[in-house]
């Protein structure tokens, strides 16, 4: 029988149950000293509809689910709905058995570019072997919030590729845009040694990037890419001209991006944005939530960001 309770639940990014409890106290005000852990799920009693950074899926309307069997839990949990993840931190061949009998879902990694289908999947997690939590009701449309992308371990200069495909996969996803593409222009701000800026290449864009270090030689002598060695905050838009994509995954104080990122915005000549906040120290929630205001954006912590946070804009 299932039995649906007081509580959200956070899976929190690997690793990262720390900065998802840190965010709970400081971002929101939750008391943690109610919360229960199980493995990175964090439960939380009598707790505000709310949506934290470093949950990568938040289980919004709980439910417990006690069964005798393998097979009753999967019918229990098909009755609901088609689709569904799990994610466990014990009895994993139990719950692959589940998993087995419910209706098939894409597991397998991806390859890029990739467009996330936006239809719901819940998520379970044995607590026991009689005993599982669960939530149809889930923010993300991604199996467990995970995004696992096929790797290239010859080609990238950086594996700061990965972090972009992310990002551009979510893009996509979520304005409801086409991938950057051979007509696309775009400014890869901090590039070097050039993940990002190859990232765009293998679509086909031709890319303006700016770094103090030069990028590797296969993209330096690449015709479809302009180099210049400079400080990218203090190149003037005017003078650089209209561009569809902007990208920044400079290493910098987030204020000084958050004011670089308004000059451009104001001045009309970009798209479309996709920047890294790099968090050092103590989080100022307050500018994170200005990232977040700027009309058409969305802030998000990717399954391939570390200590940071990325801010997407899109002007459509
Ligand atoms: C994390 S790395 C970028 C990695 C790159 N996205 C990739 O995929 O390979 C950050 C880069 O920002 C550059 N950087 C730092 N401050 C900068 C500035 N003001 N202007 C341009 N580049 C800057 C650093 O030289 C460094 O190469």
């Amino acid at each position: 029988m299932i039995e649906y309770i007081d509580s959200i639940g956070f899976l929190s990014f690997p690793d990262m149950v720390g900065m998802l409890q840190s965010e709970l106290k400081n971002r929101f005000e939750v008391d943690s000293s109610s919360s229960k852990i199980y493995g990175d799920l964090i439960l939380q009693d009598s707790c505000k509809e709310i949506l934290p950074y470093w949950s990568k899926c938040t289980l919004t309307k709980p439910f417990i689910l006690h069964f005798d069997s393998i097979g009753e839990a999967a019918r229990e949990l098909k009755s609901i709905q088609r689709n569904w993840a799990s994610y466990q931190f014990t009895q994993f061949r139990r719950s692959a058995l589940i998993q087995e009998k419910l209706p098939y879902i894409n597991l397998k990694v991806k390859k890029f570019p990739f467009t996330i289908p936006q239809s719901p999947i819940g998520i379970f997690t044995l607590l026991d072997s009689n005993t599982l939590i669960g939530s149809a009701q889930t923010s993300s449309f991604l199996p467990a919030g995970n995004l696992v992308l096929e790797e290239d371990h010859e080609n990238p200069p950086s594996r700061a590729y990965l972090k972009l495909q992310e990002a551009l996969c979510r893009f996509v996803s979520h304005f409801d845009v086409d991938f950057p593409d051979e007509n696309s222009t775009c400014f890869d701000a901090g590039a070097c040694p050039g993940g990002w800026t190859w990232v765009l290449r293998q679509l086909g864009s031709s890319v303006f990037a700016v770094d103090r270090a030069e990028l590797v030689p296969a993209l330096m002598n690449d015709s479809k890419v302009k180099f210049l060695k400079h400080d990218a905050f203090t190149l003037k838009p005017n003078e650089l001209g209209r561009f569809d994509w902007i990208f920044s995954d400079v290493i910098c104080y987030p204020i000084r991006l958050y004011e670089w990122v308004n000059l451009w915005l104001d001045s009309g000549l970009v798209k479309n944005m996709i920047c890294t906040i790099k968090m050092q120290g103590e989080i100022d929630w307050n500018l994170v939530e200005k990232f977040a205001e700027i009309p058409n954006s969305l802030v998000v912590h990717l399954n391939y960001n570390k200590h940071e946070l990325t801010w997407m804009h899109c002007e459509k």
